[in-house]
């Protein structure tokens, strides 16, 4: 198998393991230097089919109940440092509801759960590399951080793309939070325009008349202008 060329990632474009605004990642990130992959195992990658896992491209509803919030349709492509599409390629997603909680047993958030908001969902692109899912904006929430830290309004993603070394787990932040510039996990990408790639663009053409604002965000598996990964 041949190795990718996968560029290298420029300086400030990708998180530091460790950052010391983000206190956590003080404690788990690594001590010792990083052990290369053999070629072969950064090449591979396991392969998800949506006839194995089946798409769940709708977050707005449980049952046919609406939850409660502002209803979105976040879309866009996938492509490799090429500008090549990532077909077929699964995207995995979770988020707060739109009080700022999680449907999870570890989120004790004093904010209100909703029983039509579950709070996950998969979908994958097509053979252009295209996605879409429907979903409602979530809610900002506290995280004891540091003194009154709350994170900005974001959804989670984690991409597999073409192997491992590909391999993305990031966030999608809205344009206009005021918390993102007082947010350690978005103020790790030290690179302006890099960070710029987190965040959606509000998209009146994919928005639906009385329906739901349209976000589009579109993402860079590895590269020169490669989406960054969320802080470690
Ligand atoms: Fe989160």
């Amino acid at each position: 198998m041949t190795r990718p060329a996968y560029l290298p990632f420029p300086p400030g474009s990708q998180p530091p393991y460790s950052v010391a605004r983000y206190g956590s990642t003080t404690k788990r990130s690594p001590r010792q230097p990083l052990v290369a992959l053999a070629p072969t195992i950064e090449c591979a990658a396991p392969v998800f089919r949506p006839d194995q896992l089946a798409p769940d491209a709708d977050l707005s509803q449980v049952a046919g109940r609406a939850a409660l919030g502002e209803r979105i349709i976040v879309a866009g492509r996938v492509t490799d440092e090429a500008d090549r599409p990532v077909a077929n390629t699964m995207i995995e997603l979770w988020q707060a509801n739109a009080s700022g909680r999680y449907h999870h047993e570890r989120d004790t958030h004093d904010a209100p759960l909703d029983p039509n908001f579950r709070g996950s969902g998969r979908v994958f692109t097509d053979a252009a590399g295209h996605y879409r899912f429907v979903s409602i904006k979530p809610g900002a929430y506290p995280w004891r951080n540091h003194t009154n830290a709350w994170r900005p309004n974001h959804i989670h993603f984690s991409l597999f793309g073409a192997s491992w070394g590909a391999r993305l787990v990031t966030q999608m932040y809205f344009p206009g939070d005021p918390l993102l510039e007082l947010d350690p996990i978005y103020q790790a990408v030290s690179d302006a325009a890099a960070r710029a790639r987190l965040v959606a663009a509000f998209d009146l053409e994919l928005t639906q008349p009385e329906w739901a604002l349209g976000y589009r965000f579109d993402i860079v598996l590895r590269g020169l202008h490669a989406t960054p990964l969320e802080a470690p």
